[in-house]
């Protein structure tokens, strides 16, 4: 019998897994028919039971308007779990999985459908020992979300009494613009208080972006020279090959701006350029990140500094793929745009006078994901200019997906009896240095919602900071009432784009 008076000797701060097991909970999702719940949460719950790491007290209860009994759910996941998972099916961690799922059909409107949702919890936590503490994941459109947390503050679902607590775990796009999110965040934190918001931005739950924190904090080597007196310019990049597939509902009047832009790339934007934290505690990480984004402004010349473009119809790949205003649901007059490039400057003494550049598409040459830091060049090279011919500018590349790892590139003498240099990289490669696999970014956030651990979600203030940024340069485009420009599938993007670091002597990296 453990002494309640001493701590539990097997939870030792210092040992670096037991104490990152989920505690008992009941898990809820909203919206489990959709693409979200299918390809990324239901399997990350299976992978994250597969890995020991939730508890025997784990439920996991699926709300949606489909006439389906618990089996038929159990199905779903199964299903999804056997296509999406991670790690290998094992039909013991499934069958400990399955005791604790529960389907409840009804109506998101419907005060019965939730007297239904209580009445499942209530029971699973009595039966599983799931202690009272549930995570409601709200996978639906955010029109919905003032429906939703209003049932559950009526039905007594968001209270936060004793050690028990109920959390709220809402996804992207958080708003349009500054006004919408702002109209969001009054919603959500008129029924929850904010430490029991989690606004999930699944590149931060990658593991290479959190590997943008130990790279710089973590090593003497790079702090000095990251700063406007060695780097120029800062490039970062999101491209994907695909197209929008079957999401037109979703993205036609979004774009890639709101999709990507305002979320991942900001925050990308945030790691690289924030001051170091006191200590990777929530509020000093936020803290640094909004201090950042705060120093971030928009283009001042909005037409120089800003490029957007959509897919036209063609071959990509090997493939016929149709442009984008032929994808099915996509309005005749829209102008949403498949790709977006935008200028954001720092104003602080660390970045005064660096251009960071951020780019994102569909369609696009190849899937990639990339923060490239490039420097300088050197204040005086004592050879002629033919031996420097093909010396670039260095660079460091933190490379996010696929292939990650960290590029530098640098210039090195050919071999031989000239004097000749030729860029070169040194590479680290995750899957070269490192034996085990990197977890889905949905993992690591679904077990984090589930400890209550923040730091890697951001607040409504870092929301609201990006829409300040974006906000300038989505109006400026309304405004030209323009269509955007056509650019070839398969292609890095429009001509503008290119045009766009041109002006400013620079060019885009082909990553
Ligand atoms: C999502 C966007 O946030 O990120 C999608 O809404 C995009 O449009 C996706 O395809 C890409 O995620 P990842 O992890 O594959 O880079």
């Amino acid at each position: 019998m453990l002494d309640p008076n001493r701590p539990n000797p097997l939870r030792d701060p210092q040992d670096r897994r037991l104490p990152r097991i989920a505690g008992p909970c009941v898990l809820v999702i909203f919206g489990v028919t959709g693409d979200l719940s299918r390809k990324k949460l239901m399997p990350a719950v299976y992978d994250l039971a597969n890995r020991g790491l939730l508890p025997p007290g784990f439920a996991l209860v699926g709300f949606a308007r489909r006439d389906w009994v618990n089996e038929d759910f159990a199905q779903i996941v199964h299903d999804s779990v056997k296509e999406h998972a991670r790690t290998p099916f094992r039909e013991e961690v499934w069958r400990q999985l399955l005791e604790g799922i529960r389907f409840v059909p009804g109506d998101l409107n419907s005060d019965e459908s939730f007297d239904e949702l209580k009445r499942t919890i209530l029971e699973l936590d009595e039966a599983r020992g799931t202690g009272g503490n549930h995570a409601f994941y709200l996978s639906i459109p955010p029109g919905l979300f003032d429906e939703v947390v209003g049932q559950l503050r009526r039905h007594g679902l968001a209270e936060q009494r004793g050690g028990q607590w109920n959390r709220v775990v809402i996804e992207k796009p958080f708003g349009h613009d500054l006004t919408s999110a702002q109209e969001l965040n009054r919603i959500v934190s008129s029924v929850f208080p904010s430490q029991s918001v989690f606004r999930i931005d699944h590149y931060l739950g990658k593991e290479t972006v959190q590997n943008m924190l130990a790279l710089r904090f973590a090593n003497q080597l790079f702090e000095p020279v990251w700063n406007r007196n060695y780097i120029d310019h800062v490039q970062i990049t999101m491209a994907e090959d695909i197209g929008i597939g079957g999401r037109a509902g979703y993205y036609d009047g979004i774009g890639a701006a709101r999709d990507v832009i305002q979320n991942h790339l900001l925050q990308l934007l945030a790691l690289t350029a924030m001051e170091e934290p006191t200590s990777f505690d929530a509020r000093q990480l936020r803290s640094e990140k909004q201090k950042v984004l705060a120093a971030a402004r928009p283009p001042l010349d909005l037409a120089a500094h800003t490029a957007r473009g959509r897919y036209d119809g063609g071959w990509a790949g090997g493939v016929k793929v149709r442009g984008y205003a032929e994808e099915e649901g996509v309005s005749p007059e829209s102008t949403t745009e498949t790709f977006a490039a935008v200028r954001v400057d720092i104003d602080n003494r660390r970045w005064a006078g660096v251009p960071f550049y951020l780019r994102t598409g569909k369609r696009l040459a190849r899937r990639v994901t990339e923060v490239a830091l490039s420097f300088r060049k050197a204040p005086h090279l004592p050879f002629t200019n033919s031996d420097t011919e093909a010396l670039g500018s260095n660079a460091l590349v933190m490379r996010i997906q696929p292939d990650e790892g960290i590029t530098l590139r640098f210039g090195a003498k050919v071999p031989g009896t000239q004097m000749e240099i030729r860029e070169v990289n040194m590479d680290f490669a995750y899957g070269g240095a490192f034996t085990e696999s990197s977890p889905e970014a949905y993992e690591r956030l679904i077990l984090d919602v589930l400890l209550g651990d923040p730091p890697l979600f951001p607040q409504h203030e870092e929301v609201e900071l990006s829409w300040r940024i974006l906000d300038p340069v989505l109006d400026y485009w309304a405004s030209t009432g323009d269509k955007p420009e056509k650019y070839a599938p398969g292609s890095w993007g429009p001509q503008s784009a290119a045009d766009m670091l041109a002006r400013d002597g620079f060019a885009w990296r082909r990553p």
